[in-house]
């Protein structure tokens, strides 16, 4: 005869309400943020093929969506751009009339009740596809950390003056959150935040969004200054400078497969954590849920909540739009 168990934890489970009431992690609106892909033109929407549901909007249909997000209580947003030309330094990524700009200065005008959170980073304009620029070292290219930060800083100065609330410097270069930083104070704009890719793994999971906008590296790959998977002491080092440069959010990215390194800063930090749900992870549900395997909503919403689990403030995810409608009806 089997025992008959003393404690029955599945009575805390019978209930909806009961169980609802014990749920220690709640999702909720405010804790997403909606990635958006903008290019210049107007009323074009293009389609990106591996990631369905996600566009290239021109600015005045960017603002559109953003207006529909805002209604539903879906509240901030993350502007990747992609330009109408590129050349070896990424000088778009500064021109003050680029689509994140533009579309910047819209949402502003039009729906100032939204956060503009805008990437800071030299890929999408560069014509080679790496994060900075790219200098000879004898026989070897490399990707030359200082001449790129003031780069970026012009680029996090662009975004800041058309009204970004927060930039988000991602091109993982030593020290850029220290020279945006400066900028930014430079110029007055003391109140702009810095939302920093602290803890940005050189991953397999950026494929999708590389073919969104257009910044496959034209060689080699990203592994000199991305952070590596295999290093968990070294990825902590990565935030805690950040966090001595000064930044004010701290990203980890991709979410899922480093929850241990969201729940370890959890512990040595009380600033905000942000955790983005990438492209390839959203790919990956989206392709699996399209060939029946398992189903999108429920498991959207059980991604979400675990990496709130681990200690998220904010979700950067491309479910962002759909979770808001999700929340509404009650999830
Ligand atoms: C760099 C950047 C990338 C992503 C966000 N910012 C791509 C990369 O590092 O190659 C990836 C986001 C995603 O996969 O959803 N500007």
């Amino acid at each position: 005869m089997a025992k008959i168990p003393d404690r029955r934890l599945r009575r805390l489970r019978y209930h909806p309400t009961l169980r609802a009431m014990l749920a220690g992690v709640r999702l909720s609106v405010l804790d997403l943020v909606a990635p958006l892909f903008v290019r210049s033109g107007q009323g074009t929407r293009g389609v990106i093929s591996s990631m369905p549901g996600q566009f290239q909007f021109s600015p005045d249909l960017a603002l559109e969506t953003v207006l529909g997000w805002s209604s539903s209580g879906l509240r901030a947003v993350l502007l990747f751009g992609i330009p109408d030309s590129k050349d070896p330094s990424g000088s778009s990524a500064w021109d003050d009339d680029g689509p994140v700009q533009t579309l910047t200065r819209l949402i502003k005008t039009k729906a100032p009740e939204v956060l503009v959170i805008t990437d800071v980073c030299l890929c999408e304009y560069t014509d080679h596809g790496h994060c900075g620029v790219l200098s000879r070292c004898g026989e070897r290219v490399e990707i030359d950390n200082d001449a790129t930060l003031p780069l970026l800083a012009k680029a996090a100065l662009s975004q800041a003056r058309a009204g970004a609330d927060l930039v988000a410097p991602s091109a993982m270069m030593d020290g850029q959150v220290a020279t945006i930083r400066h900028v930014l104070d430079a110029a007055g704009l003391v109140e702009t935040g810095i939302l920093s890719y602290a803890v940005k793994f050189a991953s397999s999971f950026y494929g999708p969004f590389r073919d969104a906008a257009g910044s496959h590296p034209q060689s080699g790959d990203r592994r000199s200054h991305q952070a590596d998977f295999a290093n968990p002491r070294g990825n902590i080092c990565e935030a805690l400078a950040d966090i001595d440069e000064g930044a004010d959010i701290l990203m980890v990215k991709p979410a899922l497969p480093y929850l241990d390194v969201i729940a370890s800063l959890r512990r040595r930090t009380d600033l905000p954590i942000a955790a983005y749900h990438v492209s390839g992870e959203y790919a990956s549900i989206q392709a699996a849920a399209r060939a029946g395997w398992l189903e999108e909503r429920a498991a959207a919403i059980e991604v979400t909540t675990a990496i709130k689990r681990a200690g998220a403030d904010l979700i950067i995810t491309y479910f962002a739009g759909q979770l808001s409608g999700w929340l509404a009806e009650g999830a």
